[in-house]
């Protein structure tokens, strides 16, 4: 990383706004409800982003190579929307490779900002852009943008732009999809513009063998929540005793992940006991999927408006540029 990205990145970064025992109170709440459930970032640690990037190779899950194919083809236009001199902000940037694609062709920006929650894959990620794109400023925010974003004091003058790519809007049902969105506009000010990627609807069986892969990919990851509580939170899962499902709930429109007890058991977490009978579910996902008009609707009820749409030539995932006046 340049000198000049490590300095940003020492004045931007702060403690993620979450209290270290945010996933256990998160993990006893969830278990502790009827349905019971466990909310999807909590997949990420080193083991479930790791499993996370094998999916995005596998045959069955087409929306990482449709989004890039997008990108790749539709680059120019892309950064001919954005504009010159504009800060492109990434929420949730991870290793920042999709971004790529935009940065070969915008070559005008006046910075990148890429947020993420891991402070280390931000470093790495910075730091590999830095030597890549040298007349780049690279400024990294340690930040969970689903919480409040107070990014203002930390982003240089000029037009703000977002990039959500990957259809992770599709892991927030509706309304908070809608509330987040109205959070990005907010956050990168007036006059901005959000590139952001979107999963479309399809026929069921592609849908859930996206989710339910043959090599048992999917399954490891949605496994791993219950390995990830049991190292981290103390608790005594057996993995041996759940299986994995995704289903196609035609009523929310998304694709739901649980986790299937398979015998009637007894979990204990931080000293607290969680009784399963055989066939109870934890919901771990929902992967909401949209009609075009229906993501403009909720898109539009956040205050942005719909500028721009590239799709791929079998219409299975969307490429949106949004702004807000
Ligand atoms: C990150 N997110 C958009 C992925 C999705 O498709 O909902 C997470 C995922 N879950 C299972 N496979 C991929």
């Amino acid at each position: 990383m340049s000198a000049a990205a490590q300095r940003a990145y020492r004045q931007a970064a702060r403690a993620p706004d979450e209290p270290d025992n945010r996933f256990l109170r998160d993990v006893l709440d969830g278990l502790a409800r009827q349905q019971k459930a466990i909310p999807p970032k909590y997949f990420y640690d080193a083991e479930g982003s790791r499993l996370f990037d094998a999916i995005c190779a596998l045959e069955e899950y087409y929306p990482t190579r449709t989004e890039i194919g997008i990108l790749s083809r539709h680059a120019r236009e892309i950064a001919g929307a954005i504009g010159p001199g504009a800060v492109l902000v990434e929420f949730g940037a991870g290793s920042a490779v999709k971004v790529r694609h935009i940065l070969d062709a915008a070559r005008d920006l006046r910075a990148f900002v890429p947020i993420d929650i891991s402070g280390e894959h931000l470093i790495e990620a910075s730091g590999a852009l830095a030597a890549d794109y040298p007349g780049l400023t690279v400024l990294p925010v340690v930040a969970d943008f689903t919480g409040p974003l107070a990014l203002d004091s930390m982003l240089p003058a000029g037009r703000r732009v977002g990039f959500f790519p990957g259809s992770t809007i599709g892991n927030f049902d509706p309304p908070e999809a809608s509330a987040l969105l109205g959070r990005f506009a907010a956050a990168l000010g007036p006059g901005a513009g959000l590139v952001i990627g979107v999963d479309l609807e399809k026929p069921v069986p592609v849908l859930e063998a996206a989710y339910d892969d043959a090599r048992g990919v999917t399954a490891a990851f949605n496994l791993n929540l219950l390995g990830r509580i049991n190292r981290e939170l103390g608790a005594d899962f057996d993995l041996s005793a759940f299986a994995h499902r995704a289903v196609w709930n035609p009523e929310s429109r998304a694709v739901e992940m649980h986790l299937v007890a398979s015998r009637a058991q007894r979990v204990t977490v931080a000293g607290q006991t969680f009784d399963f009978a055989a066939g109870d579910t934890i919901h771990t996902e929902s992967s909401y999927k949209y009609t075009v008009p229906r993501f403009h609707r909720i898109a539009e009820a956040a205050g942005w408006r719909a500028d721009r749409l590239w799709t791929d030539p079998d219409r299975l995932f969307s490429l949106h540029y949004l702004t807000t006046s």
